[in-house]
């Protein structure tokens, strides 16, 4: 350490000389020292302890939920695991010290009903004129279930179906739960999910199911109803799993803060009368695939428009504190833009940059955990499990920005993992700080101005220096790990800390590229300030250690 300081303190200049600086180690020293500073360095101050972060986040706060009908095209089944999908998980645990937390679920969770002489694990038909994207009638037959089975290691949410509330259809979702609970046995179950937006179930464009009259309590009264009839059929076959500690549920799953249901009032409608719901859970997105006027610049790439879009979630988290809810509070389902994303957007490596921006954002401000929604063919996908007609299997931009969030938030299994948001000037611009512990152990940097590679007629792409103040204890050396592509308009090409996960390369076990820079030098100086280059459309995670 020692020698490390005094490397850092011997390399005054060397900010102003910055074109002509030596390299050491792989990186180029853009640090400082006490004396020489130039004046203009704007630095911003990060605290030396968590005072003004957010609370601790739960394990596996990057988590993904998917959407129902894609569950066996996700994990496969017992006689072909889907491996890639699973080599993607693992290299999330690896930063995280757990696998992401699987929910599974979505719309077309309110579409399923079983059919025990289905040879097949689903049985979906489309109806174009309202989807093009997934089913609006399916039947799971009993061999969806194996697709609990192929990831080791993995916890799950199941998503039962609330919507369709016939007699019949009642009997059918009741015929699953001793076919489920035996599947999510060995430690595989997190929680349950009983319905699927219901604050949508009475306008969605999908296909009304309640009625115009139906209130909160309606909905209270029957989600009560139907997790204890849940809870009575499960106590015959899986019966340690209805012990109160085991028989939980993530709750009320709603698309929005406001819509025709309202969580406050159905919380005190006393939705959790039965006090089955371990956390709650609501969804977002932060605008829509074909709304006039989205783009990558204006929408994602946008810090204004994600801090406006997550502040929802923050009033309704706070005004349900104030009414007494203790447990906490995720995103039990989000991503980029909703009715599954806009090509050009949501699979572009800007999508990627507004991913850690939301995530870190959310982490920062209170929620514990997200779920990335993910589909076959979703424009939106962290990844395509499987080879279709219209995209190909493989690793898509938004797995990085996954990537990099696991990388900044470190293993939550050991350390006590807090954020906080550091205002920066521009929209395009943001920063934030992790503290492990209450000490200061990383900081991140996303720069989203726009820049288009495929526009771009010369290699041009500017950069911006960052400067921050950090604690005199972290004086030594920090370590910069890239999320970067060629532009924010890439698709493919992406790289965290110079490594690929591809599915190409190798299955998405990270790779080693000989071409991209990874573990790059700053000097933090013995004052605690560091400087870090961010090029446009890129990202840049610091490790300290201080
Ligand atoms: C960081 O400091 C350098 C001087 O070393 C300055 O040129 C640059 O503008 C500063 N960065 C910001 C964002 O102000
Ligand atoms: C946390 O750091 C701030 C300065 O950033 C300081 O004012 C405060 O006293 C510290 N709190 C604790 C508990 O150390
Ligand atoms: C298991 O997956 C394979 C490959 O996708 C598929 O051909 C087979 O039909 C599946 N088995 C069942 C029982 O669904
Ligand atoms: C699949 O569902 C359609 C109706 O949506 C039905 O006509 C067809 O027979 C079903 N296939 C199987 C194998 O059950
Ligand atoms: C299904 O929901 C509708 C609308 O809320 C209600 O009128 C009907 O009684 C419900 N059916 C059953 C079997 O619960
Ligand atoms: C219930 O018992 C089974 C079989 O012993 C075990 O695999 C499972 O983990 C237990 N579940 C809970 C929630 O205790
Ligand atoms: C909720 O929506 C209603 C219109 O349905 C609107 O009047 C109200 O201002 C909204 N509340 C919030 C907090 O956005
Ligand atoms: C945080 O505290 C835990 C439990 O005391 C410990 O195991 C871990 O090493 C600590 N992490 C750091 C970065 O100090
Ligand atoms: C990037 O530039 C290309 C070529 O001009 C253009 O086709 C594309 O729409 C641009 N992408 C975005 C996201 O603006
Ligand atoms: C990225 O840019 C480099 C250098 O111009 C080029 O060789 C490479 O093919 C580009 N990669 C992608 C995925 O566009
Ligand atoms: C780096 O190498 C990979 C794999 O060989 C290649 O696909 C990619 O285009 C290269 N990237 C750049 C920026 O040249």
């Amino acid at each position: 350490m020692a020698l490390l300081r005094s490397l850092a303190v011997a390399a005054p200049l060397l900010v102003a000389s910055h074109a002509q600086a030596p390299t050491f180690a792989g990186g180029t020293p853009t640090g400082s020292s006490p004396f020489a500073r130039p004046t203009d360095l704007n630095a911003i101050p990060v605290s030396a302890n968590a005072s003004g972060a957010g609370g601790p986040l739960l394990q596996s706060f990057v988590s993904y939920s998917i959407e129902f009908a894609f569950f066996p095209d996700y994990a496969g089944n017992a006689s072909y695991p889907n491996l890639f999908s699973n080599n993607l998980l693992e290299s999330i645990s690896a930063f995280s010290g757990t696998k992401p937390y699987i929910r599974v679920g979505g719309n077309t969770q309110d579409y399923a009903l079983y059919d025990a002489s289905l040879s097949v694990a689903t049985n979906g038909t489309y109806i174009p004129s309202i989807s093009k994207d997934y089913p609006l009638i399916l039947s799971i037959g009993p061999s969806f279930f194996e697709s609990y089975s192929t990831w080791p290691n993995t916890k799950f949410i199941h998503g039962f179906n609330l919507a369709k509330n016939t007699t019949d259809d009642r009997v059918k979702l009741l015929d699953t739960v001793p076919l489920v609970c035996k599947a999510l046995g060995g430690g595989k179950l997190l929680y349950w999910e009983l319905g699927n937006e219901p604050d949508l179930y009475k306008t969605s464009a999908q296909g009304r199911v309640r009625p115009p009259t139906w209130t909160e309590s309606d909905y209270v009264s029957e989600w009560i109803d139907v997790t204890g009839k849940i809870g009575v059929s499960m106590a015959k076959s899986c019966t340690n799993m209805t012990r109160s500690y085991a028989y939980q549920y993530i709750a009320p799953s709603f698309a929005g803060t406001n819509n025709s249901l309202k969580p406050l009032t159905t919380w005190k409608d006393n939705l959790n009368a039965a006090n089955y719901i371990a956390l709650f859970s609501s969804h977002n997105y932060i605008g829509g695939a074909t709304q006039p006027g989205v783009t990558l610049q204006g929408t994602l790439m946008n810090h204004a428009s994600t801090v406006a879009s997550v502040s929802k979630q923050i009033d309704t988290a706070n005004a349900l504190a104030q009414a007494g809810m203790t447990i906490p509070y995720i995103l039990g389902e989000t991503n980029s833009l909703y009715n599954e994303g806009a090509p050009g957007l949501s699979n572009a490596f800007g999508a990627a940059l507004w991913g850690v921006d939301f995530n870190l954002y959310c982490a920062a401000t209170g929620i514990k955990r997200v779920h990335m929604h993910q589909g076959t063919n979703y424009r939106y996908a962290s990844w395509q499990p499987v080879d279709t007609p219209t995209t190909t299997k493989g690793t898509k931009p938004p797995f990085y920005g996954n990537i990099a969030v696991a990388a900044a938030l470190g293993d939550l299994t050991v350390d006590k993992v807090q954020v906080e948001h550091l205002p920066l000037p521009d929209n395009t611009e943001a920063a934030y700080a992790i503290y492990a512990n209450n000490s200061l152990a990383r900081v991140m940097v996303i720069n989203m101005a726009e820049y288009n590679y495929s526009a771009a007629t010369v290699d041009s792409r500017p950069d911006v220096t960052y400067n921050f103040t950090v604690p005199t204890s972290c004086a030594g050396v920090g370590v910069v790990q890239r999320l970067i592509a060629n532009g924010s308009d890439a698709i493919t090409g992406v790289t965290f800390n110079g490594r690929s996960y591809n599915y190409e390369l190798d299955l998405g076990k990270p790779r080693l590229l000989g071409n991209v820079t990874k573990d790059d030098i700053t000097w933090v100086g013995e004052d605690g300030i560091f400087a870090v280059k961010v090029p446009y459309s890129s990202a840049a995670l610091v490790q300290l250690s201080c």
